[in-house]
C-alpha cells in the first residue's frame, strides 16, 4: 500500500457488535485477568486502542513495533532511559528541542550519564564516539533552525560503533521521511504536533525493532506515559488525514519560505527547501518533501517581532506547532526558554527569530497577513 492508503487502512480495530468502520473506544482500565494469557492495562501498553494506533503508526515509518505514549517528551525521556547506564556516553547533535535539551542537562547530570553536543555534522559527530558511547541522537530538520544532518551517514557511524541511533522525526513526520529505511533504529514522534495534527491532544511515539521495542515497553511500564484510549481515538481519526494534511502544508511553507526570502526586511529564512539552505541537497536525498517549518529573522522593519505578531490576524501566536492553522512563536521565550543564552546564542536562535508553523488555509490568505502585518 502506498502512505496515503496505509493512513486511511492500517491498524484498524474490528467493530464485531456493529460492523462499524471506525475502531471502537475501550476505556476500561480494569480488566478480568483469571483464564487469560495477556492480562491487558493501559500502564502494560497493551489496550486494544493503544495497539490498533501502535499499527498504524509503525506501518507509516515502516517499523516492526512502537510504543505510544502520553506526549513526546515522555517517548524520548523513556527511550533514551531504556539504554543507558551510569557512566555510559550519549551523543547529541548540538541544535534540538529545547525540552529535550532540559531533559539531558537535568537527568544525565543527577545521574553521571556523560553526554557530549557537537555540531549537527557527520564528522563531528563521528569525531565524538568515545568506548563508552552507547546512543547518538539527532533531530533533522531541527528545532527551530531546521538544520538538515545526513541520516544515512549517521545510521552507518552508529552501527559501526556498536551504538543506538535514535533520531526526532517531528518536525519531517512520516510522510515527508522515513528514517528507518535509512538504516535508523529508534523513530520518535511528539505525536502532539503533526500525528494529531488539530492542537487538540498530547501523545508521543516510538516507532523500532520488536527486539527494542519490548525492552522499552518493560521500562515504560515502570516510568507510565501511557495514552489514554479516547486520546488514541482521536489519534487514529487524525492520522486518516496526515498525508493530505502534511501535503497542503508542506506547499504553503515552500510559498511562504520564497516570499519571505524575496523580501528586503527579512534578513534571513530558514527553510531546507530553499537552494541556498545549507542542507538543501541532502533534505532532497533524504525527504519525500521539505516539511512545513520555517523560520525568519526580521531586520530593517520599525516593527518588533512582538509587534508584528499582533498584528497578525489569522496567524495565531502561540506554542507547539504542527496544527493545521497557522502558528508562529518566538523560539528564544517559548521552545528554547529553558536553553540558556550563551547556548541559544552559540546556536544562532537570536532574539528576533520567529519560528513559523504552517498550517492548511489558502496561501493567498496566508501571504496577505503577513504583507499586511509587515506594513507593506
Ligand atoms: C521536535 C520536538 N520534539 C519533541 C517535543 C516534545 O513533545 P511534547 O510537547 O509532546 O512532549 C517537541 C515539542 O515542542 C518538539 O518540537
Amino acid at each position: 500500500m502506498h502512505i496515503q492508503t496505509k493512513c486511511v487502512h492500517s491498524g484498524k480495530g474490528i467493530d464485531t457488535i456493529t460492523k462499524g468502520l471506525n475502531t471502537p473506544i475501550f476505556p476500561s482500565s480494569a480488566h478480568e485477568y483469571l483464564d487469560t494469557d495477556d492480562v491487558i492495562y493501559p500502564r502494560y501498553f497493551n489496550t486494544i486502542n493503544q495497539k490498533v494506533i501502535v499499527q498504524k503508526i509503525c506501518d507509516l515509518e515502516g517499523a516492526e513495533d512502537g510504543i505510544i505514549f502520553s506526549s513526546g517528551m515522555a517517548a524520548i525521556s523513556t527511550a533514551l532511559l531504556s539504554f543507558i547506564k551510569p557512566s555510559d556516553h550519549v551523543i547529541f547533535q548540538d541544535e534540538i528541542y529545547g525540552g529535550s535539551y532540559a531533559f539531558i542537562e537535568k537527568f544525565f547530570k543527577q545521574f553521571k550519564i556523560s553526554y557530549s553536543f557537537v555540531a549537527n555534522n557527520a564528522e563531528s559527530i563521528k569525531s565524538a564516539i568515545k568506548p563508552a558511547t552507547r546512543i547518538i541522537y539527532i533531530e533533522t530538520p531541527s528545532n527551530p533552525l531546521l538544520s538538515i544532518i545526513d541520516i544515512q551517514a549517521i545510521a552507518k557511524i552508529a552501527k559501526q560503533n556498536n551504538c543506538i541511533s535514535i533520531i526526532d522525526n517531528t518536525f519531517a513526520t512520516p510522510i515527508n521521511q522515513n528514517p528507518i529505511k535509512l538504516g535508523i533504529d529508534i523513530v520518535i514522534h511528539s505525536g502532539t504536533k503533526y500525528l494529531g495534527g488539530h492542537s487538540d491532544l498530547s501523545c508521543g511515539a516510538v516507532l523500532t525493532t520488536s527486539n527494542l521495542a519490548h525492552k522499552i515497553r518493560k521500562n515504560a511500564s515502570n516510568l507510565g506515559g501511557n495514552l489514554n484510549a479516547l486520546s488514541c481515538y482521536m489519534l487514529e481519526r487524525s492520522l486518516k488525514t496526515l498525508s493530505i494534511r502534511v501535503k497542503q502544508q508542506t506547499e504553503n511553507a515552500f510559498q511562504i519560505a520564497n516570499f519571505l526570502d524575496n523580501l528586503s526586511i527579512v534578513k534571513k529564512v530558514y527553510y531546507p527547501g530553499l537552494s541556498d539552505h545549507p542542507g538543501h541537497s541532502t533534505a532532497c536525498e533524504q525527504m519525500n518533501g521539505f516539511g512545513a517549518m520555517l523560520s525568519f529573522e526580521l531586520d530593517g522593519s520599525n516593527l518588533t517581532i512582538y509587534d508584528f505578531m499582533k498584528r497578525l490576524n489569522i496567524i495565531k501566536p502561540a506554542v507547539s506547532l504542527g496544527g493545521i492553522e497557522t502558528t508562529i512563536c518566538d523560539p528564544v521565550t517559548t521552545s528554547h526558554a529553558k536553553v540558556s543564552a550563551e547556548v541559544r546564542a552559540s546556536q544562532g536562535i537570536t532574539d528576533s527569530l520567529l519560528r513559523l508553523s504552517v498550517g492548511i488555509e489558502n496561501i493567498e490568505d496566508l501571504i496577505k497577513d503577513i504583507k499586511q502585518a509587515l506594513e507593506i
